[in-house]
């Protein structure tokens, strides 16, 4: 099965094709092989404001997304009406412009072309781009950790495209409290990459930052408290050099990386999973995905990270959750398609 997958939650237009199979024996063995994956990234313009002002991206993924689309079609080696099975395309969660413009292209395609349409969770994009590489390995029941600009969650899955939240930020996302950091700090935007290339200059042991929720009964996290605190111990010092920078920055993510592990760990070992995975744009910071793996490995559990490359916002992942919901024949036609900002797992 062939999908054309399109991304446009936030500020990354992307469009994808991905072939999927699944094992005749074993229908849950899927594997996935990405025949193009085209992002255009709305960073540069967004980085003049420090942030995303909701009305430039949805101009921006205007713009793009036919381009992006086209290109990705090239890159498959395909002219100008694939051969594909499906379109998906991201219905939410994210900023209602910007999904409207990736919704609204991919059910005018499906009409056009007669291709039946899936509408795909962003978040389980994050989950199903560990199908992307190592699928063989991948055994239920799993524990994920989702961490992105705007989601913390903990999600159990026995099965394919079953989701239980079993843990969620109560206030800040964890990549938000990167991005406040090192808007604090005075970085470069995007913020989470920021903090984590100066980090590796810094020392980890040099400010003790509070662990909120560490060790609290249920699987909740809370940041918001940790960037306060971050806040009070950068204004008390007058000249914030590099060197103070890099060990706030090394600290912070020091901090932050204990609680996400140190939770995951503990689900995982009273859900008795057999994999812990880890997705969303937080998924590219290599103390986390060191910190987990060492800990998956002290006690057994299978461990998986995207490639970097999947890491952040792309369509692939897109396409490959949406080869899954394909696979289970639940499709939406493109009259009763919609978006919704606030749609959850
Ligand atoms: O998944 P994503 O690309 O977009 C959303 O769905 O939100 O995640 C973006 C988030 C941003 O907060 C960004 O700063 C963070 O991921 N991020 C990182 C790193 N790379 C991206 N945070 C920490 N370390 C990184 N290396
Ligand atoms: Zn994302």
């Amino acid at each position: 099965m062939r999908i054309l997958g399109i991304e446009s939650s936030c500020d990354e237009t992307a469009a994808a094709i991905v072939e999927a199979s699944s094992d005749k024996k074993d229908s849950r063995r899927l594997s996935f092989s990405v025949l193009s994956s085209v992002v255009a990234s709305q960073v540069e313009t967004h980085a003049k404001t420090g942030g995303v002002v909701p009305e430039v991206a949805a101009r921006a993924h205007l713009e793009a997304i036919i381009p992006v689309i086209q290109q990705s079609i090239c890159e498959a080696g395909f002219q100008s009406v694939p051969p594909i099975d499906a379109i998906a395309v991201t219905s939410g969660p994210g900023l209602v412009t910007s999904l409207r413009v990736g919704v609204d292209t991919a059910r005018l395609l499906s009409y056009a072309w007669k291709k039946p349409l899936v509408a795909v969770n962003h978040l389980e994009g994050h989950v199903y781009a560990n199908w992307l590489e190592n699928f063989k390995k991948i055994e239920f029941p799993i524990l994920v950790l989702i961490v992105s600009g705007g989601h913390t969650e903990l999600v159990l899955m026995r099965k394919h495209l079953d989701y239980q939240i079993i843990g969620a930020t109560r206030d800040d996302a964890a990549g938000e409290a990167f991005d406040k950091v090192a808007k604090l700090l005075k970085l470069a935007y995007p913020g989470g990459p920021a903090v984590s290339r100066l980090a590796t200059n810094g020392n980890p042991l040099a400010i003790k930052f509070p662990r909120p929720m560490i060790d609290s009964d249920d699987f909740d996290f809370s940041f918001a408290g940790l960037k306060t605190a971050v806040l009070y111990h950068a204004k008390k010092i007058i000249n914030l050099t590099p060197k103070i920078k890099a060990d706030i920055c090394a600290s912070f993510e020091q901090a932050a990386v204990e609680v996400l592990v140190k939770k995951t760990i503990r689900a995982a070992n009273k859900f008795k999973v057999k994999t812990v995975l880890l997705g969303g744009g937080v998924s590219a910071n290599t103390h986390l995905r060191r910190e987990l793996e060492l800990a998956c490995q002290k006690l057994r559990f299978n461990y998986r990270s995207p490639e970097i490359k999947f890491t952040g916002d792309n369509a692939a992942m897109i396409a490959a959750a949406g080869a899954v919901h394909a696979l289970a024949n639940d499709f939406i036609s493109w009259q009763k398609i919609d978006v919704n900002p606030n749609l959850s797992l």
